[in-house]
């Protein structure tokens, strides 16, 4: 195993993030002496192989991320006799992993926890900055803690069984982080190795997910409390695209959403003269050279008010206003209140 990174988080916790292949990760499941390892019925399959440890495989799908999946873990945990000091192991996409850490964070007042990403999505945004949780009454992750993992262990074999549209909607997120970068090195990068990132090279996807988390751990790093609105950037393109989403009743991915919110974030810093016209530009030629094609989803004229409705209902709202990320320049994020009007404009204009 290689560490790639240490992060340090809130209240001096620390992560350590090691990329290692599935052999590495096998002997490291056998390393611990009392542990749990938790799936969800897909991972396990590409894991391969039965884990040396008792585990527990949950059904797939966000609407399991509740809590009669988190009490399967406990209960499970409980009956092996995990104490304090065992190892709870999430291995899966971010649905698995958020209530892995969440069961660890409760268990005996906070047991151990590492955590192993299959999905594109969840290697490059859901491992790192200690939010655990699961959905409730209806919101996304309206329940949780803060409980960061130990380590955080990223492997490229789990992505070969990763069905296209699970990749794309990591790609998503991924190419949002390309614009969140001040230096352009991950812009450059996906610019002359798409079609190796595209074709799943394991070289070019490792390099891909180092110069993304890079990206994430700039702005985690640099508000660990998420007070000062650092972390927040990390929303570009969430607010346009989670409105989306939920008009087309989650039926499209979050990245995908992320991603035609990202083209209009641009498109709405450019008509307002906060993102340089040049930058929008190659923005949004990054998302067409992927494959993000924004006029594949449109808002019909008369369900506009049900989308500026559900901007509305926003969750990361301050103070009852909602805030926009904006680009000010590469790396440089602004967050700032938008008009419906300014919406609007940037929502129904044609590409
Ligand atoms: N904690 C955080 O900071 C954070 C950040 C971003 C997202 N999230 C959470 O992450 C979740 C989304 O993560 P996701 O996109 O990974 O979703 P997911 O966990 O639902 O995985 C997507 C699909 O891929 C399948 N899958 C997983 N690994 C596979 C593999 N190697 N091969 C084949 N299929 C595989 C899963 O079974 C599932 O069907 C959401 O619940 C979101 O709230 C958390």
């Amino acid at each position: 195993m290689e560490k790639i990174f240490s992060v340090p988080l809130k209240g001096g916790a620390m992560t350590d993030v090691y990329t290692s292949s599935l052999s590495e990760i096998a002997k490291e499941l056998s390393s611990y002496p009392s542990a749990l390892a938790v799936f969800d019925d897909n991972s396990l399959s590409s894991y391969g192989e039965r884990p040396s440890v008792p585990f527990i495989s949950i059904a797939p799908g966000e609407e399991r991320k509740n809590w009669e999946s988190v009490d399967q873990i406990l209960s499970r945990a409980m009956g092996e006799g995990l104490a304090r000091d065992s190892m709870f192991i999430g291995i899966g996409g971010g649905v698995v992993l958020d209530m892995t850490a969440f069961a660890a964070s409760v268990y005996m007042r906070g047991a151990r926890c590492i955590l192993i990403p299959t999905t594109l999505l969840s290697a490059v945004d859901a491992t790192l900055g200690g939010k655990t949780g699961i959905d409730y009454g209806g919101a996304k992750n309206a329940v949780g803690t803060f409980f960061p993992a130990e380590k955080v262990i990223i492997s490229t074999a789990f992505l070969r069984t990763l069905p296209e549209c699970e990749y794309r909607s990591g790609l998503g997120e991924v190419l949002k982080h390309a614009l969140l970068s001040p230096d352009n090195d991950l812009m450059k990068f996906l610019l002359a190795k798409r079609d190796k990132v595209l074709s799943r090279d394991p070289e070019a996807v490792s390099e891909m997910i180092r110069l993304s988390l890079a990206v994430k751990i700039s702005y985690i790093t640099r508000d660990p409390e998420e007070r000062k609105g650092i972390r927040s950037s990390l929303n570009l393109g969430h607010t346009f695209g989670h409105a989306l989403e939920s008009l087309y009743d989650y039926s499209i991915s979050h990245g995908e959403g992320v991603a035609w919110g990202t083209v209009k974030a641009l498109r709405a810093g450019e008509e307002l003269g906060v993102t340089p016209s040049g930058l929008a530009a190659d923005g949004i030629a990054l998302f067409r050279e992927y494959g993000f094609d924004e006029d594949r989803f449109s808002i019909p004229e008369d369900l506009l008010p049900e989308y500026l409705k559900a901007i509305g209902k926003d969750k990361k709202k301050k103070g009852g206003i909602v805030r926009f990320v904006l680009m000010e320049d590469l790396g440089k994020p602004v967050l700032t209140p938008l008009s419906d009007s300014d919406i609007e404009k940037a929502v129904m204009r044609k590409a």
